[in-house]
């Protein structure tokens, strides 16, 4: 009962008897037409989805070419971080609204390309890997650098496989068929170093070690290994420098092994510590033929049993030392 007088008293207040409309409610009303424009406005808009960056999980044995293209795009608009710049705010193409199949061939007849791209396919690559190629008209000078960078190189650092993803992505999102190719000939599931997880912060004490620690073994044809997913090791030093082993290790994308997958976890660099590095690149360079191997392995327990393993890495060095110090270490690889 109360609350109805209180009611009835104020809307008294608020309208008078008579006539003219009290400025309150000119205010009020104003208030409301104008938040009524401003949602009209807004709706007017694009909606830019707040999708949250997923962590992705790529299970390329169950991997279909309509997932691969949503892979694409959940890259494009998170790990990529091309909708950073590609979008209405005029930084970089519009990608997600052009139709991306007709620009490539646009760009492709432009008399300033100068690229090496046959098609969407290799434009959407070359774009990524190499921007500065040729610059879209607009978006800077032709012959300086581009500003969008090399997302194949850190921080972005997209694999091969996420690459084609976001090719996919880009010639399936306006009706097109997509040319890449389903990475397929990969292991269904990505082999998990399931040692790291537990000792993660103990260094191996041996190249074998290493290579257990951090799995090489499930994909490499190394010690008592009889995988082939990757390239086997076991006569490595026979065809590759110490520089190119260790290059293969802490960047594999750099340099791809004809006829295997891109598929060996690149961030070895961060994982590894330097000592197991240097280790385990020591190991393989040495690994030319059966005997060789035999004759360091005998070498490095000698070298350790003698000398108690007082503390790791001067033992290692050590080892390393000797090694080098003998005749048989054949140093000429180089050549
Ligand atoms: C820092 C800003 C920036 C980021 C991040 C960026 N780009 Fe770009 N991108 C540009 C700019 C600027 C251009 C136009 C200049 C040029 O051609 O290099 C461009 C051009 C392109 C083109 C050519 C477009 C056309 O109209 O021909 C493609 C394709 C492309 N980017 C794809 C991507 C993809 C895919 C990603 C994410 C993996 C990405 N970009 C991330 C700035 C960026
Ligand atoms: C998930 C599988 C996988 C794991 C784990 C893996 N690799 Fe690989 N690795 C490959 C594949 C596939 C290639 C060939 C493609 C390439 O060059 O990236 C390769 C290439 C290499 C090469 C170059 C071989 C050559 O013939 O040029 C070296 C060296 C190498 N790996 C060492 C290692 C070491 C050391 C580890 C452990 C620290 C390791 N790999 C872990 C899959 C793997």
């Amino acid at each position: 009962m109360n609350l109805e007088k209180t009611q009835e008293r104020n809307v008294d207040e608020i309208i008078p008897e008579q006539g003219g409309i009290p400025n309150i409610v000119k205010v009020i009303s104003f208030m409301i037409a104008m938040v009524l424009v401003f949602t009209g406005i807004a709706n007017l808009l694009p909606q830019v989805e707040g999708e949250a960056p997923k962590d992705i999980k790529v299970d390329l044995g169950a991997l279909t070419m309509d997932s691969y293209i949503a892979l694409g795009e959940t890259l494009f608009k998170g790990k990529g971080t091309c909708t950073l710049c590609h979008n209405n705010m005029g930084r970089a193409p519009d990608i997600p609204v052009m139709d991306m199949e007709a620009t490539a061939v646009e760009r492709l007849n432009d008399p300033d390309y100068k690229g090496v791209a046959k098609d969407s396919e290799t434009y959407f690559r070359e774009s990524m890997v190499d921007p500065s190629v040729y610059i879209v008209s607009g978006y800077g000078k032709p012959g300086e650098p581009s500003t969008m960078p090399a997302i194949d190189k850190a921080p972005i650092s997209l694999s091969e496989i996420e690459m084609g993803a976001i090719i996919a992505y880009l010639q399936a999102k306006d009706g097109g068929q997509p040319s890449v190719e389903l990475p397929t000939d990969a292991p269904a599931v990505e082999p998990k170093p399931a040692v790291v997880a537990v000792a993660p912060a103990k260094a191996a004490g041996s190249a074998e070690d290493v290579l257990a620690k951090y799995a090489c073994t499930a994909c490499h044809a190394v010690l008592d290994s009889p995988s082939t997913i990757g390239p086997e090791l076991k006569l490595l030093g026979a065809r590759s420098s110490r520089e190119e082993i260790r290059q293969s290790i802490i960047n594999p994308s750099a340099v791809i092994a004809p006829g295997y997958p891109p598929i060996m976890p690149g961030d070895f660099a961060e994982k590894m510590l330097v000592k197991e590095l240097e280790m385990v690149v020591d190991f393989l360079a040495a690994s030319k033929d059966e005997n060789v191997i035999e004759q360091e392995q005998q070498l490095t327990e000698e070298v350790v049993t003698e000398e108690a393993a007082t503390e790791q890495v001067v033992t290692e060095d050590a080892v390393t030392d000797q090694l080098h110090a003998e005749p048989l270490d054949t140093e000429q690889k180089g050549e």
